[in-house]
């Protein structure tokens, strides 16, 4: 069995990479829906559908961990696809999403006030806050959506994404951690961090691989059926010549195939 990663588009190319570089013996398939990129603005019940249909790609691609890399998709379809999905149609498939652990990972520092910064679909879902709260009830939290900043990224258009991470940034000068809830935005971590030298930033890139550890050695009967071949594939719904560019940006020399 192997690990699947999957994101609604390219973005989920940079946290896998970190899965990759923590866990190196493992093997993994990626799977972006750049088909139907951005999720940020889909319905609930679209969202729902693509991320099924991903699972559902994953498993015939003999994954028996996944993860759903995608805030958004962890946002909407998570809980679904663990309670209801899941145990009909695969009951030994682990799934797994990306808000909990880097909630963990928001609280260690004992911050009071934690902001979210996240695509629109996330931030209406109030996912963070709830979970964020379950953990630290007197916790103040900050929740803004920036639905310009994926578009941004999957234009290639990084100096528009900067200049715009700049501007949310400055909304956030008074927490103490702030939230990257998309797997788009380690891209920008360093524009983050620059705008707001106070604050603890949490970029999942930076946590993801540490987490997949850590579950693996709790989850030994998990671990024992995954495969350590080194290998890893990386699938997309659409890899036209734009998609080729951003790839290239994001973690160059990447072999991505087309599937659909
Ligand atoms: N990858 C998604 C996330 O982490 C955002 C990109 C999108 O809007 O599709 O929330």
């Amino acid at each position: 069995m192997k690990i699947g990663v999957f994101d609604s588009g390219l973005g989920g190319l940079v946290v896998t990479k970190a899965f990759i570089e923590a866990l190196p013996e493992y093997d993994y398939v990626y799977y972006g829906d750049t088909e139907h990129l951005p999720y940020g603005e889909k319905s609930s019940a679209q969202i729902m559908q693509y991320t099924i249909n991903a699972i559902k790609y994953l498993i015939s691609q003999k994954c028996g961990l996944i993860i759903i890399a995608c805030n958004t998709a962890t946002a909407i379809s998570l809980r679904f696809i663990q309670q209801h999905f899941i145990p009909h149609y695969a009951p030994d498939i682990k799934v797994l999403g990306v808000v909990i652990p880097t909630v963990e990972e928001a609280l260690l520092s004992n911050a009071s006030k934690v902001g979210v910064i996240a695509t629109q679909v996330t931030v209406n879902s109030h996912i963070y806050q709830q979970e964020l709260v379950k953990l630290n009830p007197r916790l103040s939290i900050k929740e803004i959506a920036a639905p310009e900043l994926v578009p941004a990224i999957e234009n290639n258009d990084f100096k528009l994404a900067q200049n715009l991470s700049v501007q949310y940034a400055s909304k956030f000068q008074d927490v103490d951690s702030l939230i990257l809830g998309c797997t788009h935005y380690p891209l920008l971590k360093e524009c983050f961090r620059q705008a707001l030298p106070k604050v603890n930033i949490i970029s999942q890139d930076e946590l993801m691989g540490k987490k997949l550890a850590d579950y693996l050695k709790k989850h030994i009967e998990i671990d024992i059926c995954l495969s350590r071949n080194q290998e890893s594939l990386f699938f997309v719904s659409n890899w036209n010549e734009h998609y080729q560019k951003v790839a290239a940006t994001l973690v160059p020399g990447i072999p991505v195939q087309e599937v659909r």
